[in-house]
């Protein structure tokens, strides 16, 4: 039985809606793993526990969970609603997040970004080689993949870009937790749709190497489609996504029908977003600033860095105000900086950036042969969707309004929210139909490097498809089978998954034998394709798996590992500070009370006291020379002696104070 069967309505009535993604299949080899394990699929109610929703972004990462058929953005412990996809290692610690990015200007070479520029590529590949001129870590080249080299606790440690983003993951896990107070064990993650193959499944090995098992790898605008509902209206429509991130810029024409996805074109720019915004912002302030103090400040990174953080506010408030004031306090040389940002300005320094957004809008709809009226709605991604400009531009263009009212920094993540909810069969997701369709045309290639079609794509998992096939020379013995995917006519420009021989024809002249050619998807994804001479019942076949530019289990099972050793170092770093805080606390609650008349019972002596704050100046010396690399035992001891020195004081100050108040009154031990 399939988990297919087992979901379907009971209702009769129920709405069917199946939320097809065809992402499943992006490359036929990536079926083996991007459909839920067998066991899942046998059990009609699969126990996942709770599914968690990650986008998994280039700047920043959000992760959302639905319950109570609602989807929850999940806020990390910083409060913030979306996460920095940023990593950086310093002397002693990891930090992630919110918190790696705030120490990036004092450890730029150690701390780490755009790992997701980096996933699941080659070394050889021409934007990698473009992106590394601008990072300020180190990427090395290993056997044609690549690491990023970073110095953590005094060593030189090598990470891959699977690595980085599990990191990212696990801070995204761990945020859930803390919100769920439950373990989580199971994701849906988003990728570009553009994302290949070998991107995705990197992708997904980041997922187990931060313990997930990831159920779905979907498109970052199929999820957006999802949030917005747009599976649920029945018949077929058109939708535009428009993706306007910080870094990144992507268009996507996707066509749903009856709740399956498809993404029918892709474009964008690979560094377009708003950071460039903010840098001509910046630049703006920078030349009036030289004009009125004659001062270049271009390469005082102190002061950029200051400007840039009111400068991205100045934007945010630009979205609804219509004019906006910056002030920077000590801007440079002990000097501020004030002035003014109009809404009327900020697009006229930015006019030839939001037009050129537009290009990629046109492309999609040339490519996927689309008329612009023939689109039904405008999805909007990513926080610079925010800019009124953009909004207007995209709805002049298309002469009608985009969608709102999901948070655009967000949407991605409800969808895939909402997807992992449908996979955990969370309340009000029962009469959701999941169906899997193959995302790509399978067959095999015939006479003359033809590509002859056995399952098109769109094809409904799981599914079995036969067709016959012949010789072509007298007395052929044997045919290669060879098993391509692609919508192309010739193989050549398809995507080989592989081959097989079958031998033994009896001779015959050619075209007269039969070999039947079975082609076979099952629940999981898994194809198996089978040859069968006709005539003398004899038959081979083969089962397509993917190792190819993917870390090896060996390799997973090796990162797992030191995930885990991070998350006890973690654990361990934060005992530390835990104690270094009481140790600090104690000494401070101390102070308070040798400094109040009341304290100690107000019965201490000065040569106790002397002796207390001789204790005390002992440790805060010893804090302030091993606080910023302490040893859990040494705080402990540390503390012990203090105590030490207090306790017997403290004694005979109470004992005192109780005798004294005995002949009053009968007072019980303290
Ligand atoms: C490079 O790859 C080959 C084959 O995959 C492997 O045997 C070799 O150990 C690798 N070398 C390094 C330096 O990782
Ligand atoms: C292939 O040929 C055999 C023998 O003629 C026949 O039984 C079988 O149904 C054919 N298969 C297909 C897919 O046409
Ligand atoms: C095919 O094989 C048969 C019998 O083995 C033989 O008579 C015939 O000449 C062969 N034909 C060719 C084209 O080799």
């Amino acid at each position: 039985m399939s988990r297919h069967l087992a979901r379907r309505p009971t209702r009769a009535s129920s709405r069917r809606v199946s939320l097809a993604l065809s992402v499943c299949f992006s490359a036929l080899l990536a079926l083996v793993i991007i459909c839920p394990p067998p066991v899942a699929a046998k059990d009609p109610k699969p126990n996942y526990g709770t599914v968690i929703g990650i986008d998994l972004g280039t700047t920043y990462s959000c992760v959302g969970v639905l319950r109570g058929g609602r989807v929850e953005i999940i806020a990390n412990d910083q409060g913030h609603r979306i996460t920095p996809s940023w990593v950086s290692f310093t002397m002693d610690r990891r930090l992630i997040g919110d918190a790696a990015k705030n120490v990036y200007h004092s450890n730029p070479s150690n701390t780490v970004f755009d790992a997701k520029r980096l996933i699941g590529r080659k070394a050889d590949d021409q934007s990698v080689k473009r992106y590394r001129k601008h990072w300020p870590f180190k990427v090395k080249e290993k056997n044609g993949s690549l690491t990023i080299v970073v110095r953590h606790k005094g060593q030189e440690r090598e990470f891959t870009a699977e690595e980085i983003s599990a990191m990212v993951l696990v801070k995204m896990k761990e945020t859930a937790e803390a919100y769920l107070g439950e373990k989580i064990t199971h994701a849906v993650i988003t990728v570009p749709a553009y994302f290949n193959d070998a991107q995705r499944q990197a992708t997904r090995d980041a997922g187990t190497i931060a313990g997930l098992q990831v159920l779905r790898i979907i498109n970052e605008p199929t999820a957006a489609a999802i949030a917005y509902g747009l599976n649920k209206k029945g018949g077929e429509s058109k939708i535009i996504v428009y993706d306007l991130g910080g870094g990144t810029f992507d268009v996507s024409l996707l066509e749903i029908d009856d709740g399956v996805f498809e993404v029918l074109a892709t474009a964008g720019f690979t560094h377009l977003g708003g950071q460039d915004f903010d840098n001509r912002v910046m630049d703006y302030f920078v030349e009036r600033y030289r004009e009125k103090t004659g001062i270049d400040v271009s390469k005082n990174f102190g002061a950029l860095g200051r400007l840039k953080r009111e400068v991205e506010k100045a934007k945010h408030t630009l979205s609804s105000q219509y004019i906006t004031r910056l002030e920077v306090d000590s801007f440079e040389g002990g000097r501020d900086l004030s002035g003014t940002l109009t809404r009327a300005k900020f697009e006229e320094l930015n006019m030839d950036l939001f037009l050129q957004t537009m290009k990629p809008v046109e492309q999609v709809l040339k490519d996927a042969n689309v008329k612009k009226e023939e689109v039904d709605e405008i999805v909007l991604v990513g926080g610079s969707t925010r800019i009124p400009k953009v909004q207007q531009l995209l709805k002049d263009f298309f002469g009608k309004e985009p969608s709102k009212g999901l948070n655009p920094d967000e949407a991605v993540a409800y969808g895939a929210a909402v997807q992992g909810g449908i996979l955990s069969g969370a309340e009000g997701t029962h009469d959701i139909l999941l169906v899997d369709v193959t995302p790509l045309t399978l067959g095999v290639e015939t006479v003359g490097g033809v590509f002859t079609k056995l399952i098109p794509r769109n094809t409904v998992v799981p599914t079995r498809m036969s067709k016959n096939f012949t010789t072509v020379e007298d007395n052929q013995s044997t045919v290669l089978v060879q098993v391509f995917e692609g919508e192309r006519p010739l193989t050549k420009d398809n995507n080989l998954l592989g081959t097989f021989k079958v031998i033994g024809i009896p001779p015959a002249p050619h075209g007269v034998p039969t070999i039947e050619n079975t082609f076979e998807i099952d629940a999981n994804g898994i194809l198996k394709v089978s040859a069968t001479i006709i005539e003398t019942g004899m038959s081979r076949s083969l089962t397509i798996k993917n190792e190819k530019g993917r870390l090896s289990q060996e390799e997973i099972d090796r990162m797992v590992a030191e995930a885990e050793q991070f998350v006890a170092e973690d654990e361990a770093q934060y005992k530390c500070i835990e104690a270094l805080n009481t140790l600090v606390a104690f000494v401070y609650d101390l102070e308070n009370e040798l400094g109040n008349q009341e304290g100690f019972g107000g019965k201490i002596s000065n040569k106790d006291k002397k002796a207390i704050l001789k204790a005390i100046k002992k440790t805060t010396n010893w804090v302030e020379a091993n606080g910023p690399r302490p040893n859990i035992e040494d705080i402990k001891n540390t503390l012990t002696v203090l105590q030490g020195v207090v306790s017997p004081i403290r004694t005979k100050a109470y004992q005192k104070d109780s005798n004294n108040k005995k002949t009053t009154q009968n007072h019980d031990e303290l």
